[in-house]
């Protein structure tokens, strides 16, 4: 059985961890499948969990930025990143530190690792009270829609993990933006919580990786990824009758079976939140589809046509 733990419950989460055993927890971008990141069964134990049809690199989660020169070589515009968006949704790829004490696989035998910092209050008593770097993907089964909810990492590990921190919905509702700063030419390998114009602002010009499933930097950037069981039908102006709607804007066409919001009033980051908890309750048998409006690609905008392109995608 999987243990519903809350705020008094951290004590025993962080004891199961540093026991090996895996523990969701929430984030402020969606809930994270964590482990201890230098226990390598534990590591190989969220593989199995996810069920995972290949190693995937992980991201490592720090209490904070000092945390980070033991992993990984921090150069000035490393530092300058965390300055300024940790704790916050930036997961940073930079080279792997030689003494670093973190699973091998965990980074999928690459020489580089990815850092976070998460702003989660829970996330952040988790990690100072288990004191170990946690890895954590998003705590879904492969393939599927990250959870948002505990109810979400419930409905589909339950009791294939030692316990899950409920923690209510997730704040910004989709995941990390990966920057890889491992080399000169900053590369954007996924878009996130932290949008490419701020850090544009910071570090000037980011090259935006290639939709390359098959790319060495970006290792794990699958085609089709975030699957609901129903087709999307992306940039939909109108809706057939058997249709569920996700709509955005003020102007959504009528007739849809059932129709959810990502936001009426047109916010991106209003809709990031609550992109993924939307497409699982839409997902159900008594549509034919899911039909989706266009959404912007600014600002968060841009994460979220990433993960609605891969959720078409079969
Ligand atoms: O918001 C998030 O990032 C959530 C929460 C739990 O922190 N985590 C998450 O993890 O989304 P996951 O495993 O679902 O996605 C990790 C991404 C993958 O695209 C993976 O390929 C990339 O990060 N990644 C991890 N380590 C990497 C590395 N060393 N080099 C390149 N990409 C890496
Ligand atoms: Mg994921």
């Amino acid at each position: 059985m999987t243990s519903r733990l809350t705020t008094t419950g951290i004590e025993r989460a962080a004891g199961l961890l540093r026991a090996g055993e895996l523990v969701a927890f929430p984030t402020e971008t969606v809930y994270g499948l964590g482990a201890d990141a230098s226990n390598d069964r534990a590591v190989a134990a969220i593989f199995a969990a996810k069920g995972r049809p290949q190693f995937n690199p992980l991201i490592i989660h720090v209490l904070k930025a000092e945390h980070a020169a033991s992993l990984v070589r921090v150069d000035e515009r490393a530092a300058l990143l965390m300055q300024r968006f940790w704790p916050g949704p930036l997961s940073l790829v930079l080279r792997r530190a030689p003494q670093a004490k973190v699973s091998l696989l965990a980074s999928a035998g690459l020489d580089t690792l990815a850092l976070r910092v998460p702003a989660h209050p829970l996330a952040q008593e988790l990690l100072r009270v288990a004191s170990v770097p946690i890895a954590a993907p998003s705590a879904n089964r492969s393939g599927r829609v990250s959870p948002t909810t505990a109810e979400h990492v419930l409905s589909e590990l339950d009791g294939t993990i030692a316990a899950v921190i409920d923690g209510g919905p997730c704040r910004i509702g989709i995941e990390s933006t990966v920057l890889d700063v491992s080399s000169l030419k900053p590369l954007l390998l996924r878009p996130g919580g932290v949008s490419l114009e701020l850090l544009e602002a910071v570090i000037g010009p980011i090259e935006v990786a290639a939709e390359n499933p098959t790319s060495p930097r970006s290792p794990g950037m699958l085609a089709s990824h975030y699957a609901p069981s129903l087709p999307l039908r992306l940039r939909a102006t109108d809706v057939e009758a058997a249709e569920a709607l996700l709509a955005f804007g003020g102007d959504a066409p009528s007739g849809a079976r059932k129709t959810l919001w990502l936001s009426r009033r047109g916010d991106v980051d209003e809709a990031a939140a609550n992109l993924f908890a939307m497409l699982r309750a839409l997902d159900r048998p008594e549509f034919s589809a899911i039909a989706v409006m266009s959404i912007p690609e600014r600002g968060l905008g841009r994460a979220i046509n990433d993960r609605l392109k891969r959720a078409a995608e079969r």
